[in-house]
C-alpha cells in the first residue's frame, strides 16, 4: 500500500485463464474451489493480505468475466481489482494485464494456481522492489537430481544441484523493464525470462513451498489437506 507522499503504485498481474488440463477438472483450474473457495479467490486473498498491493488485475477465460468479477466483488473491495479476458498461452495473458495497468511502477505477476501462497512472501518481493531490485523472484533450492535428457532420452548430462532453483511466483519488477521485456515479442516460459532476454539481472530471494502451484491431482489433494489445517491467514503487520 502506499505510504504518504510516495508515488509508487504496485499492481498484482494474475494469470487464471488457463485451463487446467493436467489437473483434469470440468471447470477451468482458477476456479476450481479449495476448501469452498475458488483458487483464484484464494489468490486475491493472499495478495490483499499481503498490504502492499494497490491494484490487482486478474487474467481469465473470456467467458467467465462476468463470474470472476462477481468473486472479486466478494473480496472486499479493500484493493480494486480489474478483470480482463486472457490469451491464449500465459505470456498473452499476461500481456493483457500489463495492458491494463497503465498506472503501474511495479508489477507483481502471480499465478492463480499458486493459490496458497503466504501474503510475507507478497511482502517480501516488493519489499526487495522498494529496496530498488529490478526484477526479484521467489525460489527453492530442487531436492531432486535433474539430468538432461536427448530425443530418445539418454542423459546427456547432471547439472549440479547447488546451483539450481525451482522459481515460484509472485515475480517482481520494475514496471518499465517488464514492459520493455514484452515489448521483445518472443517465447519464454516465464516473466523473468522475458527479462533475462533484456540482459537485466534478475534477484532471487528464498521462496516459500507454500507457494506451491497446484497442477495434478495429488497437488490439489495436498492444497485441500493444507488448507483444512490452516488457520485463518493474519494480514502481514507492518
Ligand atoms: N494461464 C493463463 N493463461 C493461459 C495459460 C495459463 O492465465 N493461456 C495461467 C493459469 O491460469 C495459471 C498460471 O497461468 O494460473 C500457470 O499456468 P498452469 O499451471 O500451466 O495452468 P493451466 O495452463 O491452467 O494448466 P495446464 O497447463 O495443465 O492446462
Ligand atoms: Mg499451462
Amino acid at each position: 500500500m502506499n505510504h504518504p507522499h510516495d508515488e509508487s503504485r504496485v499492481v498484482a498481474l494474475v494469470p487464471a485463464a488457463g485451463r487446467g488440463v493436467r489437473l483434469g477438472e470440468t471447470l477451468p483450474k482458477a476456479f476450481v474451489p479449495i476448501g469452498g473457495s475458488p483458487m483464484l479467490t484464494l489468490a486475491i486473498d493472499g495478495l490483499i493480505a499481503s498490504g502492499v498491493v494497490d491494484h490487482i488485475v486478474i487474467m481469465v477465460p473470456a467467458e467467465l468475466i462476468e463470474r470472476a468479477r462477481d468473486l472479486s466483488t466478494l473480496a472486499g473491495g479493500r484493493v480494486p481489482v480489474s478483470v480482463v479476458a486472457g490469451g491464449a498461452e500465459r505470456i498473452d495473458s499476461v500481456r493483457a494485464g500489463l495492458a491494463a495497468a497503465p498506472e503501474a511502477t511495479h508489477v507483481l505477476v502471480h499465478d492463480a494456481a499458486r493459490a496458497l501462497t503466504p501474503p510475507s512472501l507478497i511482502a517480501e518481493v516488493v519489499a526487495a522492489l522498494r529496496a530498488g531490485v529490478r526484477a526479484v523472484v521467489p525460489g527453492l533450492p530442487v531436492t531432486d537430481t535433474i539430468k538432461s535428457v536427448d530425443a530418445d532420452g539418454v542423459v546427456t548430462g547432471t547439472p549440479d544441484r547447488g546451483g539450481l532453483r525451482a522459481i515460484q511466483t509472485p515475480q517482481g519488477f520494475e514496471a518499465q523493464l517488464l514492459r520493455e521485456a514484452y515489448a521483445l515479442d518472443v517465447p519464454a516460459t516465464d516473466d523473468a525470462g522475458l527479462v533475462e532476454r533484456l540482459g537485466a539481472h534478475v534477484h532471487v530471494i528464498p521462496g516459500d513451498p507454500m507457494a506451491f502451484k497446484i497442477t495434478t491431482p495429488l497437488d490439489l489433494h495436498l492444497a485441500h489437506a493444507l488448507l483444512a489445517d490452516r488457520p485463518v491467514p493474519q494480514a502481514v503487520s507492518r
